[in-house]
C-alpha cells in the first residue's frame, strides 16, 4: 500500500515512521498541502494521508479518483475539509476520531488560565526584571458560570476541568446526553449567562458562524471566549467588533477561520496580508496558538496507531466501519456501513 502523505511536520515522520517498519505500507512524505495545485503528487498511490488544512474539493476528489487512489486517510477527527458527497462511491474516507480529547481540553482551560492571569506577559516581564503587577489583575475561576457548547468527548472532559475549578457549567448540545448529570440549557440561556464561553461542537452548516454580531449582543459584558474546535464557528470580523466595543474581555483562539495557509507554519518575516488576523493578534486581550491544542506525545501516537491501522485494514480488506465517514453516515436508512461494514 503505497502512501502519499501530506502536510508533512517533522513530529508526524517520528510518529509514523517507528509504525511502519516491518509493515507493507510505504509512505512518501509530501510537504505541500494537498490541494488543487499538488494533487498531481498522487500519482500512483493508493491512498493519501491528510490534515486539517488540506483542501480535498470536488476537483481534487475527481483527480486522485483517476488517479487510481482509493482511500483518503485522514489523521485528524474534523473532516470539514472534505468533500464527502463528492468522494461518495468513489474514494472512502477515514479519520481518527479521537487521539486524546484530554490534549485538546487541557489546552483550552491553559489558554483561558494564561490569558485571565497574564501568564504570557508576566513571563516576558519577570525576564527583562520587571516585576511590576500592573496590567496583571486576573479573575477568580470559582463561582463563574462556564457554557460549555458540545458535549461530546472533548466538551465533557472540559467540563469536569471547570468543576474541578469550582466553575459553576452550563451546556448545550444539538443533541443532548440523556439521562447525565450535565446542566443543559438552551443557546440563548447559555450566551447570556455565561462569564466564560467555550466551544466544542463541530464545524457544519448550523453551526457556521454561531458566534456573530446577533449572538455577542446577547453576551455578558466582558466575556471571555474560547474557541479550540474550528475557525468558522466564528465571525472574525464581529468578534473583532465586539472586542473594540469593549463587550468581549478576553479571546482565546488555537484556531482561526482563515488559518489555512498560516497555521503550522514560520511566517515570521512575512508581510502579514490578513488584516483581521493581524488586529486580533494587536489585541492586549487576544491569546493566539497556531492549532496546537492537539499536539500532545500521547496524541501524536495515537494518530499514528489508528491511522496505520485504518490503511491496514483497507489494505487487508477488513474494512473498521466505525472509523470511516461519508456524507450519509448518521442516517441509518441510508448509510451501508451498518450492514456492509463500508459505507459503500
Ligand atoms: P465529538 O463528536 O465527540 O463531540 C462534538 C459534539 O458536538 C457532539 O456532542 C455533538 O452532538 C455536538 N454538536 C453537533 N452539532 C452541534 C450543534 N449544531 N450545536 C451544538 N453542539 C453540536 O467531538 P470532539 O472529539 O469532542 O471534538 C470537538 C471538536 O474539536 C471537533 O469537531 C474538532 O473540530 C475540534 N478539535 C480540535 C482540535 C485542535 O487541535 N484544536 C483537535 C481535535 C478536535
Amino acid at each position: 500500500m503505497k502512501i502519499a502523505f501530506f502536510d508533512t511536520k517533522d513530529y508526524d515522520i517520528e510518529s509514523f515512521d517507528s509504525l511502519v517498519k516491518d509493515t507493507d505500507i510505504e509512505i512518501k512524505y509530501f510537504e505541500p498541502k494537498l490541494n488543487i495545485d499538488t494533487v498531481k503528487l498522487a500519482a500512483g498511490f493508493d491512498g493519501v494521508c491528510v490534515f486539517v488544512n488540506d483542501s480535498i474539493t470536488k476537483e481534487v476528489i475527481d483527480e486522485l479518483y483517476k488517479n487510481g487512489v482509493k482511500a483518503i486517510f485522514l489523521r485528524c477527527a474534523g473532516f470539514n475539509n472534505i468533500d464527502l458527497k463528492a468522494a461518495f462511491g468513489k474514494i472512502h474516507v477515514y479519520r481518527v476520531p479521537a487521539y486524546s480529547p484530554y490534549a485538546v481540553a487541557e489546552h483550552a482551560m491553559a489558554l483561558y488560565l494564561t490569558s485571565n492571569r497574564r501568564i504570557h506577559k508576566a513571563y516576558n516581564r519577570t525576564r527583562e526584571y520587571n516585576f511590576s503587577l500592573s496590567g496583571l489583575t486576573g479573575n477568580d475561576l470559582h463561582g463563574k458560570t462556564v457554557g460549555v457548547i458540545g458535549t461530546g468527548k472533548i466538551g465533557r472532559i472540559f467540563i469536569n476541568i471547570c468543576k474541578g475549578f469550582g466553575m459553576n457549567v452550563i451546556a448545550y448540545d444539538l443533541f443532548p446526553i440523556k439521562d447525565s448529570d450535565i446542566n443543559y440549557a438552551s443557546l440563548e440561556t447559555l450566551f447570556k449567562e455565561s462569564d466564560v464561553i467555550s466551544l466544542h461542537c463541530p464545524l457544519t452548516k448550523e453551526t457556521t458562524h454561531m458566534i456573530n454580531k446577533d449572538t455577542i449582543a446577547l453576551m455578558k459584558k466582558g466575556v471571555a471566549i474560547i474557541n479550540t474546535s474550528r475557525g468558522g464557528l466564528i465571525n472574525s470580523e464581529d468578534l473583532l467588533d465586539g472586542i473594540k466595543s469593549r463587550k468581549i474581555g478576553s479571546v482565546c483562539l488555537d484556531v482561526y477561520e482563515e488559518e489555512g495557509s498560516l497555521f503550522f507554519e514560520n511566517k515570521s518575516g512575512h508581510i502579514m496580508d490578513d488584516s483581521t488576523l493581524l488586529q486580533l493578534i494587536a489585541m492586549p486581550n487576544v491569546l493566539i496558538t497556531s492549532h496546537q491544542a492537539f499536539l500532545t506525545k500521547e496524541a501524536l501516537n495515537n494518530i499514528a496507531k489508528t491511522t496505520i491501522d485504518n490503511i491496514n485494514k483497507f489494505y487487508k480488506d477488513e474494512y473498521n466501519s466505525e472509523y470511516e465517514v461519508c456524507y450519509r453516515c448518521g442516517n441509518e436508512a441510508h448509510c451501508a456501513k451498518k450492514r456492509n461494514a463500508k459505507c459503500f
